[in-house]
Order: structure tokens, then sequence, then C-alpha cells
């Protein structure tokens, strides 16, 4: 009797001792965009490339040494990203996730690509020299193939390089915990690849390893480049509708063993929900890029992203983000990176869960004493550039972030337009509003939410 207790007491002080919390680190980088031909005697006409003799009339404006926003990232800017990586918790990182679109496709050949990937491949082989980086394909990325494989033979077990030769997935089991890191093309979720062989293969592997993983009771991290949910922008490249939603079903199915979504693509910085019944079940968090391009009309500082999760469990615990004032750092001659910021302080999360997500989502819409939670999403969003975000913007990102099937999306869109021509409104939420338009636009909106129903089933 004695005895039993005995053990009894011992098994519980062992097995806490064993799930005691154990923090651990990991990157998140993505769309390093590097070209090559980048020169800061360049023409931003030019995607900042030197301006062949013909064409170089007129005027243009000088580029700096570590970038512009109307281009692709030179070389010196993703060194002093990659110095500025090896300065942090380089004792306590587990592994770095690379969320493609590692160079550009303009006007190279797929040789000269292969070259700019073997060389950011040798600068983060020499900035984590002692750990694993996971890298996945972006669309502007070569298809996977025999040579892309062998560069990346010294990252990714033999089992993992298999598939990842055929179709560019993979899955990799972290040795001393129970996480797994599922990553994926999401190449093969769009344009014509989506009715590819190697697609209905990628999606059969999903769900068998997905399986396999809640049979383990391990969590799972899913990596990919491009996150699901419509087009952020118009000509943005999303996943098609049929597989958009087979992704979420998928998720929600899983949901429970899901610890993660990790996806970049859109260079900006946001995030998404998934909801089943109503129900938040899943996140997914958007890493923003390296590169200052964010499309023509827009501009974002370079960032990077280290998160803190418990080794143990995988839980994702909250996450630094950090950047580089481009202005300064050319002005200076210098790259000082910086914190820009921590997710959980941020916005004052208990934290990193669907149900915290989905309450920050809440916080973010039309509500008059939450817009400042609102700028402070819009600043990360695009870090570094003022653009402006009237109450229709404000509500596209809320219902970017929480209606990720196309019906749904467009739905909340449109109750959220009508909400505002009916109140002939289209004032900058930014801007200090009139307390009693804003109240009737949320009065308004509440009343369309009840007819169209955003969040899914
Ligand atoms: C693949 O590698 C071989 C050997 O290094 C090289 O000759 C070939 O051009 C490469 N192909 C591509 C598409 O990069
Ligand atoms: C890759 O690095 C080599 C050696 O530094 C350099 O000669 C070459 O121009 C680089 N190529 C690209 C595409 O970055
Ligand atoms: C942000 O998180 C990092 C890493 O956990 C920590 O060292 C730092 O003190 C935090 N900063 C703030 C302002 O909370």
């Amino acid at each position: 009797m004695r005895a039993a207790h005995l053990v009894l007491t011992l098994t519980s002080v062992i097995s806490f001792t064993c799930t005691h919390a154990k923090i651990g680190y990991f990157w998140h980088i993505t769309d390093f965009h590097y070209d090559p031909l980048y020169t800061s005697k360049g023409d931003t006409r030019r995607h900042c490339r030197r301006a062949d003799e013909r064409g170089s009339s007129g005027h243009h404006r000088t580029v700096g040494r570590f970038g512009d926003f109307a281009c692709d990232s030179p070389l010196e800017l993703i060194e002093s990203a990659a110095k500025h990586m090896r300065t942090r918790h380089a004792e306590n990182v587990e592994f770095v996730l690379w969320t493609g679109d590692i160079t550009v496709a303009r006007s190279t050949t797929e040789l000269e690509r292969y070259q700019a990937i073997r060389n950011m491949t040798e600068l983060l082989s020499r900035t984590f020299s002692s750990h694993f980086v996971f890298p996945v394909l972006g669309h502007l990325d070569p298809a996977p193939s025999e040579n892309l494989t062998n560069l990346w033979m010294h990252w990714l077990p033999l089992e993992a390089l298999q598939t990842f030769k055929i179709g560019g997935y993979y899955t990799i089991e972290q040795s001393h915990s129970k996480l797994r890191i599922v990553a994926l093309n999401t190449n093969l979720f769009s344009g014509r690849d989506a009715s590819s062989p190697a697609a209905g293969k990628q999606w059969a592997w999903l769900s068998a390893v997905l399986e396999k993983a809640q049979d383990n009771n391990e969590m799972v991290y899913i990596v990919g480049h491009a996150p699901p949910g419509p087009a952020a922008r118009p000509g943005h490249r999303a996943y098609s509708p049929e597989d958009n939603a087979r992704y979420l079903r998928t998720v929600r199915r899983f949901a429970r063993g899901i610890a993660g979504q990790f996806f970049g693509h859109l260079h900006e910085d946001t995030f998404r929900i998934v909801y089943d019944n109503d129900q938040p079940v899943s996140w997914a968090l958007l890493a923003p890029s390296v590169s200052p391009y964010a499309g023509p009309a827009s501009a974002t500082n370079p960032r990077l992203r280290l998160y803190k999760f418990d080794t143990n469990t995988g839980k994702v615990l909250d996450y630094t983000q950090y950047s580089l004032d481009l202005t300064a750092a050319n002005r200076a001659g210098t790259a000082e990176w910086v914190t820009e910021y921590n997710m959980t302080t941020h916005y004052a999360l208990p934290d990193i869960s669907p149900a915290s997500l989905h309450a920050l989502a809440d916080r973010l819409r039309y509500a008059p004493h939450e817009t400042m939670t609102f700028n402070k999403y819009l600043r990360a969003y695009h870090s570094g550039s003022s653009e402006a975000c009237d109450g229709a913007c404000a509500h596209q990102h809320y219902c970017a972030i929480t209606c990720l099937e196309h019906l749904s999306y467009r739905q909340c869109v449109e109750a959220a337009a009508s909400a505002l021509a009916a109140a002939g409104d289209s004032a900058p939420l930014v801007a200090p509003l009139n307390n009693i338009v804003l109240t009737l636009i949320v009065l308004l909106a509440i009343c369309l939410e009840k007819y169209l129903h955003c969040v899914m089933h």
C-alpha cells in the first residue's frame, strides 16, 4: 500500500518535471526577394537595376544601399538581417522556418535563380551553422528539382527529401518533443498546378500525415508560403476556391492537433482565424517580408520574426518582431535592426490561442473605444508607412482575418459597404471620427451582421 503510494507520488513528480514547460525559440523569415542585379546606381523605374544605355534617359532618384521601397532586396539588406539573427538567442533557437519567395523571377534564367537560391542557402547555413532551416517554396521559386533537393540536403532527413523532390512538401518530426512540422507546397493550391497529379498526391499525403500525428498525439505546425483565404489584393495569387475550401475543411478536422499555421507571401503582418460552427478553432500567423517591396502602392520596412514556444507541447507563447527602418539605415549607411513589438504585450493578449485572437479580431472591428488597437494593428501591418485606412478599409481587414471562405468574405465586405453607404461616411478611421456617425455605423453593421453570417460553419 505504502509502496504503491510512493510509486504514485514519484511518477507524478517525474511526469511533472517532464511536462514542465521548456522555452525554445524559432525564427520565421520570409519573402527575401533577393535581386542579385540590385545596385545603388540603379533606376527605380527598372527595379533598381542598372538602366541599359539605350533606355537611360531622364532623371531618377538615388536608391539606398540597403534597399528601396519600390524594389526587391539587395544582398546587403539580407546580410544585415542574417547578422542581426546571429546576435539573438543563438543558444535557444531550435529551428528556422523559411517560407519562400527567396529570389525574383523577373528576367532571370532558371540557372541564375538557382544560383541566387544557392547563395542565400549558403548565407543561412553560415548564420545558423548548428541549426536546421526548413524551407518551403513560394510562387517565385523554381519548381522542386534534383538540384534544389541537393541544395537543402544538409537540412532535411532522407524521408523528407524524397517527398520534397517530387512535390516540394515534407514532414519533420522534432526529435525531443511531440511536435511535427508539416511543410506544404502551396503553389500546388492555385493556378494550373492545382489540377496536377502532384497536387492530388500532396492532398492525400497531408491527410495521412495529419491522421498519423493525431494517432500519435503529436502537435503539428503547418508551414507554407501562401496563406488560405481570398486574395488580399486584386491580382494577388491565392488558393483556388476549391482548394481553399478543402484546406479549411482539413484544418477544422484536425484542429485539435494543430498548434499553429505559419505563412508569408503577403509581405504584411497580419493573422487569420479558422472557425468551426462559429467557434474559433485554429489560427494562422502571417509573417511580414524581409523585402521592403509590398506592391506598387505600398511599402514596408524589412522585418524578421522570432517565436517563443513550449518545446514540450509546441504551444506558441509569443513572438518578437524585429524591423529595420530602411530610410534611416540608408541615410546612416548602417543597418540597425530593432525590436518592433512583442505580440502578447502589443495587443495585451493573455495567450496566443484561437479564442484570444478571436477576441482581438473583435476589438479590431468598429468599436470607437478600440481605435487605438486598430491603429496598433495597422502600424504593424505595414511598418514604416503611413497609408490611410478608412472605415471600409478597416472592415476589410476584419473580414480578411475572420472570413477565410470566398463567399463569407464577400458577404462580410458587402455588409460593411452597405453600412458605410447608409451612414454616408468615408472618413478615415485613423482620424478622430464624429462619434455619432461612428455609433451609427456600429449599429448598422451589427444589424446587417444578424442577417449575414460572416463566420463559417
Ligand atoms: C543542376 O545542376 C547541374 C550540376 O551542377 C547543372 O549543370 C545544371 O545546369 C543545374 N540545372 C539547373 C536547372 O539549375
Ligand atoms: C553567388 O555568390 C558568388 C560568390 O560570392 C558570386 O560570384 C555570384 O555572383 C553570386 N550569384 C548570385 C546570383 O547571387
Ligand atoms: C519581448 O520578448 C523578448 C523575448 O521573449 C524579451 O526578451 C523582451 O524583454 C520582450 N520585450 C517586451 C517589451 O516585452
